[in-house]
Formats: C-alpha cells, sequence, structure tokens
C-alpha cells in the first residue's frame, strides 16, 4: 500500500458551509456563490450565514479583545505577524465564543501592525462594522468607504474554502474534543506556511522584483530554473484560475475606479500573464494558474495594509470558517485518526 502524502481528494467531512468546484472554477459559501456574497455582504453577514445566526455583532468583542492587550505580555511584538497572532490567541480564555475569537484575531492583527511600526493603538470603535475599524485601526484615522467595501469584499472571500490545510487542522483539533481556542492556534500556524496563506507578501516582493511587463519571463524563468515555486500560482483543487482570483481582482478595479490605486494591477496582469505561459510550458499536463493569493496582495497593498500583515488579514478572515467547521465537526464529527505505513527505510 502506497501512502496518500497529501490526501488529494479524500472526503474527510460532510459540511454546509463551503463547495469547491476545482474543474469548474466555482466556489459557494453558505449556500452562495463567492462572486455574489463578495459583492453584497460585510464580513458580518458572512459570519452569521456560517454560524447559522440571524446576525452578528463584533464590536463588543474587539473591545473585549482589547481591553486584554495588556495580559499579552510580549505576544504581539513578535517580527513575524502570524507568530504574533498565534501566541496572542492563545492567551484567550478556552472557554471564547466564536465571536470573540474571530473579533480578536482581527484585533490583534491590527494591532501588530501598528506596533511594527511603533505607531499609536487606537482603541475600537463598538458601533463601526469589523472591515472598517480595523482599517481605522490600522491606519490611525477612519477609511473612506471604498476601501472599506474593499476590505469586507476581502474578508467575505476568505472566510471559507473547503477542507483546505488550516480548516482541516482545526478539525482535526476539533476532532479530538480540545476547545476552540485550540482550534484556531493550530489553523493559524498551518496557515503561516507559504504554501497554504504566507504567499500574498511574497507575491508583493515579486512585483517589485519584476518592475515592469517587459522582464516578466525572463525573472520568472529564471525563479523556475533555480527551482522556486511561483508564489500566488497554482492550486491543490482548480485546475482553472482560482475564482477567488477573479473576485479581488474585481475588487481592485474598483477601486482604482474610485481613485485609491498603487499603479500595479497592471503590471500584475501582465506578470500574471506571464508566470501562466511560464508555467504551461514547463508543466504542460498541469493547469497552474493564478490562486487567491495572487490579487490578495495587490487588494491588500491598495488598503494600505503592510505587506507584513497580508496573512493575518487572512486569519482574520478565515477564522470565521475555521469556528463554524469546529462546530460541525464536534456536532458530526468523528476523532480523525489516519493511519501511516511503517518502513525501516528512511522518508
Ligand atoms: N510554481 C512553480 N511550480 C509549481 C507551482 C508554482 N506556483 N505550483 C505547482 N508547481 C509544480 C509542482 O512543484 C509540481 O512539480 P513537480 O511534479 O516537478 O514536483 C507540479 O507543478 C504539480 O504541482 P501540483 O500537484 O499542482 O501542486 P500541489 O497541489 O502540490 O501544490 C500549491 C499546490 C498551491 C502548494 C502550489 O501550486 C504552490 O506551491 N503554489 C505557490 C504557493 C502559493 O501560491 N500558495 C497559495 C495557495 S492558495
Amino acid at each position: 500500500m502506497g501512502a496518500d502524502a497529501g490526501l488529494d481528494g479524500v472526503v474527510v467531512a460532510q459540511t454546509r458551509l463551503s463547495d469547491v468546484d476545482g474543474e469548474a472554477g466555482e466556489l459557494v459559501i453558505a449556500g452562495e456563490s463567492v462572486e455574489k456574497l463578495a459583492a453584497r455582504a460585510t464580513f458580518e453577514q458572512a459570519c452569521a450565514l456560517l454560524w447559522d445566526e440571524k446576525s452578528v455583532d463584533l464590536g463588543p468583542a474587539r473591545q473585549a479583545a482589547f481591553a486584554r492587550l495588556q495580559g499579552l505580555g510580549t505576544a504581539l511584538d513578535a517580527p513575524d505577524g502570524m507568530d504574533a497572532l498565534r501566541a496572542a490567541t492563545a492567551h484567550l480564555p478556552q472557554e471564547s465564543t466564536k465571536a470573540e475569537i474571530t473579533a480578536a484575531v482581527g484585533v490583534f492583527a491590527a494591532v501588530w501592525a501598528r506596533r511594527q511600526h511603533s505607531l499609536t493603538l487606537l482603541p475600537p470603535d463598538a458601533r463601526l462594522t469589523h472591515a472598517a475599524d480595523l482599517l481605522r485601526m490600522m491606519r490611525g484615522e477612519p477609511a473612506p468607504e471604498p476601501l472599506v467595501r474593499g476590505l469586507d469584499a476581502y474578508l467575505v472571500t476568505v472566510t471559507d474554502h473547503g477542507m483546505n490545510a488550516s480548516t482541516f487542522t482545526a478539525r482535526v483539533i476539533a476532532s479530538t474534543g480540545s476547545d476552540l481556542v485550540s482550534a484556531v492556534v493550530g489553523a493559524i500556524g498551518a496557515l503561516k506556511g507559504p504554501l497554504h496563506g504566507g504567499a500574498p507578501g511574497p507575491v508583493l516582493d515579486m512585483l517589485e522584483a519584476v518592475g515592469a511587463a517587459a522582464n516578466a519571463e525572463s525573472w520568472l524563468g529564471a525563479e523556475l530554473a533555480a527551482g522556486r515555486r511561483i508564489m500566488g500560482m497554482g492550486h491543490r483543487i482548480y485546475r482553472v484560475r482560482d475564482p477567488r482570483a477573479a473576485v479581488l481582482e474585481k475588487a481592485v478595479e474598483g477601486l482604482e475606479a474610485a481613485g485609491f490605486t498603487t499603479g500595479r494591477l497592471t503590471l500584475a496582469r501582465a506578470v500574471e500573464r506571464a508566470a501562466t505561459q511560464v508555467l504551461a510550458r514547463r508543466y504542460p499536463d498541469r493547469q497552474l494558474q493564478a490562486n487567491v493569493e495572487f490579487y490578495t496582495a495587490v487588494l491588500l497593498d491598495t488598503l494600505g495594509l503592510p505587506r507584513g500583515a497580508f496573512t493575518p488579514a487572512f486569519a482574520a478572515g478565515r477564522t470565521a470558517g475555521w469556528v463554524a467547521h469546529v462546530d460541525e465537526q464536534r456536532r458530526t464529527g468523528r476523532l480523525i485518526r489516519p493511519a501511516s505505513r511503517y518502513s525501516r527505510d528512511p522518508c
């Protein structure tokens, strides 16, 4: 028996939370296409759908998270935002609710970003929506409405995505009967990796290194020749372009039309085209196209987030999905305990 190292295609849970069709390039979140949901919903509305609640208000929970900062010691001083999130989230009380944890991860991400640049912290304003308040806390001033819409579109788009690695991690932890905070802390650790949620910062590095469209093909070719992966390209499930790339690209377009631009969209599109071609030549039997991280980088940069805060922002959105999966796992799941094949040979 060979080992199925990547568990490709293995079904480990039944879920009502999201459905990924990798052949068609379609994503449904809580019964609605990602395109429609991202265009109409706030993050709180998406949480309500995922958590099967009438409405969700994260304001008081943001304030509660902020009130905990003093007790966190140096957790949020870690130079890596995901290390900081993991350490700070681990301080939350075990009995924390879905709303409390979800709000806290967003607040910790915003506070970490401010601290990294030695900027003063703004306490949360519970009257604002989650996206408006997180942007305000990160920028140090209220955010214009189009930027708030942009962050909402981002957070909604990344709330859930089938049995991705961090969600699986959360479900494995939940399946042992452990607590919600532990499940989220483990999931943060999984999301940190560059093959999962750690790619958008490097995507921006890549756009900067390429510099101009004319350099894209040779730069990308050299990366492949050196045995490196092109960040923001390829996906385990999608055999076509990740539908979330289109949603986020459209969000950037909307921001440009409203006068908010970094001027990177044109270059990003050229680099995406070149990367698709270079990868098609190298892997003719495999469709390697843009994934969610590609335009995450461009969108979050346009929103003014520092690149170290990109993956923490991903965590702030995905926590909504993680905590919903933990609920499902607890209701219907069985201890997740696969098998291994013993061999004396080194692996
Ligand atoms: N750049 C270069 N090569 C890539 C690649 C990329 N972005 N994505 C896949 N490949 C290569 C693999 O190395 C593999 O080559 P090999 O057979 O010589 O080892 C081949 O293409 C097939 O890979 P595949 O089975 O499609 O990849 P996977 O399912 O194991 O991995 C990812 C999926 C997402 C981890 C992978 O595409 C990747 O590393 N992408 C870059 C990181 C990224 O953007 N992560 C965010 C994901 S949302």
